[in-house]
């Protein structure tokens, strides 16, 4: 679908937004009822933004706000401007060198399909901006607004406390009081 089709299906006044994404200032003339998650998708080709359910209840369509998570289905384009804007495509453009949660989640096999994972990534990269370990429990519920159908969640538990300790102790994963 080319842009003009994207726009035309929503039928409404457009609007000049300016904000920044993955570090880029964009400025793009935009409908006003479009959503963030169609936007990004869309306009800007950052397909690792999945639409799910788009009523705001699987979390795939997360990305980050000013670092912290937001359901993009359930946000206009108009609402991010002047904010800064993070898909998973900003974590690395090399895939030989990928971003510590990224490796992480493929030595835990932290994803099956992969529908999920981009939101996945992003929300790990939110909770353990703090730098604080956490248990199962609280991994499993920082988590639990993201709904994976594959994995059984396990193996993502796993993974955001490998990126954890690879974020904390260097990318081997290995601390120094747990050597
Ligand atoms: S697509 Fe946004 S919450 Fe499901
Ligand atoms: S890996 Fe398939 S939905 Fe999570």
């Amino acid at each position: 679908m080319t842009t003009t089709e994207n726009h035309s299906k929503y039928d409404s006044d457009t609007r000049a937004v300016t904000l920044r994404v993955n570090g880029r200032e964009v400025t793009r003339e935009v409908p006003t009822r479009q959503t963030l998650a169609d936007f990004l998708r869309d306009d800007l080709d950052l397909v690792s933004v999945h639409l799910g359910c788009e009523h705001g209840v699987c979390g795939c369509c997360t990305v980050l706000l000013d670092g912290g998570s937001v359901r993009s289905c359930l946000m206009l384009a108009v609402q991010a401007v002047g904010h800064e804007v993070e898909t998973v495509e900003s974590l690395s453009a090399d895939q030989n060198a990928l971003h510590p949660i990224q490796e992480a989640f493929a030595e835990e096999q932290g994803l099956q399909c992969g529908f999920c994972t981009p939101a996945m990534v992003l929300r790990t990269k939110e909770i353990l901006a703090d730098g604080v370990e956490r248990s199962d429990d609280e991994v499993r519920n920082e988590i639990s607004g993201i709904l994976c159908r594959c994995t059984g969640y396990q193996n993502i538990i796993n993974a955001v406390q490998n990126a954890g300790r690879k974020l904390r102790c260097g990318n081997s994963g290995t601390c120094a009081k747990e050597a």
